[in-house]
C-alpha cells in the first residue's frame, strides 16, 4: 500500500531530509584520498547524532555501520572498513537519517581527485538519470515512467541498470511501497499522487548489469568488476514539479550543467 503523507508527516520527513542534506555537505568536506572508509563512517555517525538525529541504516537488518561506502566496482552496500579511499576512485556514499520517527534516504557518488574520463561520464550519466527520473515524478504519471527514463538514459550511453535493487517509498519506515525499479515500461505501474514521498535511486553499471553479493552478505559488486555509480534523492510528489527534499549545494554544479543539456 502506497501511503499518502499528511502535512504533519511531510514536515517531519522534510526535517529529516534537511539533516541528511547537511550531512552530505559535511561528507564532501571530509572525503579525500587516504581516509579509511571506517573513519569516514564514524565521522558521519557523529555528525548525524550531533544534529539530534539517528543514522537509519545502523542495525537495519543487521547492517553494521551508519553509511554504505561503495568504491568503484562496489555497486551499493559497501561496509566501511580498513580500506583507504584512493585518488581516482569513485565512491558511492549512501546514508539514511531517522529524526522524530521520520526517515530520509540519499546517496551521492564522489570522484576523488582526478578521475578517468570514463568514470566521469558514468557519474554524470547516473546523475542525469536521477534528475530525469525526478522530472517524470509528477502527479498523474506512473512508476513505470520513472523506471523507463532511467533505463533509457543509461542504455543510450551503452551502460546497464542494476536489476536486483530498486528505489522505494520512504516515510515512517525506511522502505515503503512502491518498489521503483530502474528499468521498465512507460505508462505502467502505480499512478503517482500528490503527497507520495519516494526515494529514487538509479544504480548504473559501466558493463554488465549482473551483480554478486560478497560473503559478508552485504557488499554488492558488479560481476565483471567494472565500475558502478549510484545517486539517490528523497522527493515529494506535489503540484507542478516534485520537490527534492535532500537537495544541497552538492548539486549546484550539476544544475548549471543540466541547463546546457
Ligand atoms: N539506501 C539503501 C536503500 O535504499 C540502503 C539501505 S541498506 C541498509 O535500500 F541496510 F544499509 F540500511
Ligand atoms: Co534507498
Amino acid at each position: 500500500m502506497i501511503i499518502i503523507k499528511s502535512e504533519k508527516e511531510i514536515e517531519c520527513i522534510k526535517e529529516s531530509s534537511k539533516i541528511l542534506a547537511e550531512t552530505f555537505e559535511y561528507v564532501k568536506s571530509q572525503i579525500k584520498a587516504g581516509i579509511k572508509t571506517k573513519d569516514l563512517d564514524r565521522k558521519i555517525e557523529t555528525f548525524i547524532i550531533k544534529k539530534g538525529a539517528k543514522p537509519a541504516f545502523k542495525g537495519y537488518n543487521g547492517y553494521p555501520a551508519s553509511a554504505c561506502i561503495s568504491i568503484n566496482e562496489v555497486v551499493i552496500h559497501g561496509i566501511p572498513d580498513e580500506r583507504r579511499i584512493e585518488e581516482g576512485d569513485i565512491v558511492g556514499v549512501d546514508i539514511g537519517v531517522k529524526h522524530k520517527g521520520c526517515f530520509s534516504d540519499a546517496a551521492y557518488t564522489f570522484g576523488i581527485g582526478e578521475i578517468s574520463k570514463e568514470k566521469e561520464k558514468l557519474i554524470d550519466t547516473t546523475l542525469l538519470a536521477l534528475y530525469r527520473a525526478i522530472d517524470k515524478a509528477q502527479i498523474g504519471g506512473r512508476v513505470g515512467d520513472i523506471s523507463h527514463i532511467v533505463q533509457q538514459t543509461a542504455e543510450s550511453e551503452g551502460y546497464n541498470v542494476v536489476r536486483e535493487f530498486v528505489g522505494h517509498g520512504v516515510g515512517k519506515k525506511l522502505h515503503e511501497d512502491p518498489p521503483i525499479p530502474n528499468f521498465g515500461r512507460e505508462g505502467f505501474g502505480p499512478r503517482l499522487k500528490s503527497g507520495m514521498i519516494l526515494a529514487l535511486e538509479p544504480m548504473i553499471n559501466e558493463g554488465t548489469y549482473n551483480v554478486d553479493i560478497l560473503d559478508d552478505g552485504w557488499t554488492v559488486v558488479t560481476r565483471d568488476r567494472k565500475s558502478s555509480a549510484h545517486f539517490e534523492h528523497t522527493i515529494l510528489i506535489t503540484e507542478g514539479n516534485s520537490e527534492i527534499l535532500t537537495n544541497s549545494s552538492l548539486y549546484e554544479d550539476f544544475d548549471s550543467k543540466l541547463k546546457l543539456i
